[in-house]
This record gives C-alpha cells, sequence and structure tokens, in this order.
C-alpha cells in the first residue's frame, strides 16, 4: 500500500480538517488499533509542523506504557497523575500547556520540548490512554489544536477495536 498526504493548506481549522481526512483513508477499513496508532503517529508527526515528538500511552494495569509514536526515545511509564499525560488520563480532559517549565510535575523526556498537547482516549467511559504532541516552539498549541486533535483521536478510536 503506498500513501500520498499532500501537504495541508488553508486556515487552521480546515487543515486540521483534511489532517482528518488523510487519517480516515490512511485506517481505512484496518481494525487493528496498534496498526493504527503507529499510522496516526507517522501522520501527525509529519503533517503538523513544529512537533518534536507525536504518539501514544496506553493505560496499563494503572499506569500509562508507552505506545506507537515518533520521535526520541521517551520514557516508558508514567504513574497517573503525573506529569501533563498523567494529567489528562487522571483528569480526562485534554491539557493544554504553552509552557512545559511552568507545568508542575511535567515530566522532561526530550529535553526539546517547550509546549505540549495531551488528549485522553476514553472508550464506553473507560480511559485507555492518551495522545501526546510535543513542540520545541512555546505556545505551539491552541483551541484549534485541541479541536482538530480531539476528532482525530474520535476517529481513531471508532475505527479501531481494542486489544
Ligand atoms: N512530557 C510528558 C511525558 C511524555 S513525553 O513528552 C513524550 C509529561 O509530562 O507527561
Amino acid at each position: 500500500m503506498s500513501f500520498f498526504a499532500p501537504a495541508l493548506e488553508g486556515t487552521k481549522p480546515e487543515r486540521y480538517v483534511q489532517l482528518n481526512q488523510e487519517l480516515a483513508a490512511l485506517i481505512g477499513d484496518e481494525r487493528d488499533f496498534v496498526a493504527n496508532m503507529a499510522n496516526m503517529a507517522a501522520l501527525l508527526f509529519h503533517q503538523l509542523p513544529d512537533l518534536n515528538w507525536a504518539g501514544f500511552y496506553l493505560m496499563r494495569e494503572g499506569e500509562l506504557v508507552l505506545g506507537p509514536f515518533q520521535g526520541k526515545p521517551a520514557c516508558i511509564r508514567i504513574p497517573l497523575g503525573r506529569g501533563v499525560c498523567g494529567t489528562a488520563a487522571a483528569t480526562r480532559e485534554t491539557q493544554l500547556v504553552p509552557d512545559v517549565h511552568a507545568f508542575p510535575g511535567h515530566i522532561a523526556c526530550d529535553a526539546d520540548s517547550r509546549s505540549e498537547i495531551v488528549v485522553p482516549l476514553i472508550r464506553d467511559g473507560m480511559i485507555i490512554g492518551v495522545l501526546d504532541l510535543d513542540s520545541p516552539k512555546p505556545g505551539r498549541f491552541d483551541e484549534d489544536d485541541r479541536a482538530g486533535l480531539e476528532s482525530a483521536a474520535g476517529l481513531l478510536l471508532g475505527a479501531s477495536l481494542m486489544l
């Protein structure tokens, strides 16, 4: 299978509409959660500007464990409630962090990271993991990113069968 993802164009919300169309095409009728997470991490990392990390942590026996990602090697286990990822999982709310150094308990996996957004993955009322994007630019993420990435997470969850 070959996949061609054209450069995104237009306003930021328009670019997210295109990105999510590309994601839907990439997933197709594939139901495997790991495969879809892996391709989604690659799509986000290559299509969104100014990222140094994009990927997933998955709930495993009460803590977050590293899943498919693009970027430098990262911390493997994050307790619920710790750091930006653990806070998103514990609160079940997207965490938009313009300055990671100002976030209490931020876990520095990549010293390049300056801002971060973490979207919780919730299925049938259960937290199953988080989608995490890091940027070397302060204030890289805004409400358009939140809306676009929450939609992307919904596409992934709607398409995939959990393990
Ligand atoms: N900074 C995150 C840890 C994961 S890495 O950014 C990939 C946090 O504070 O949860």
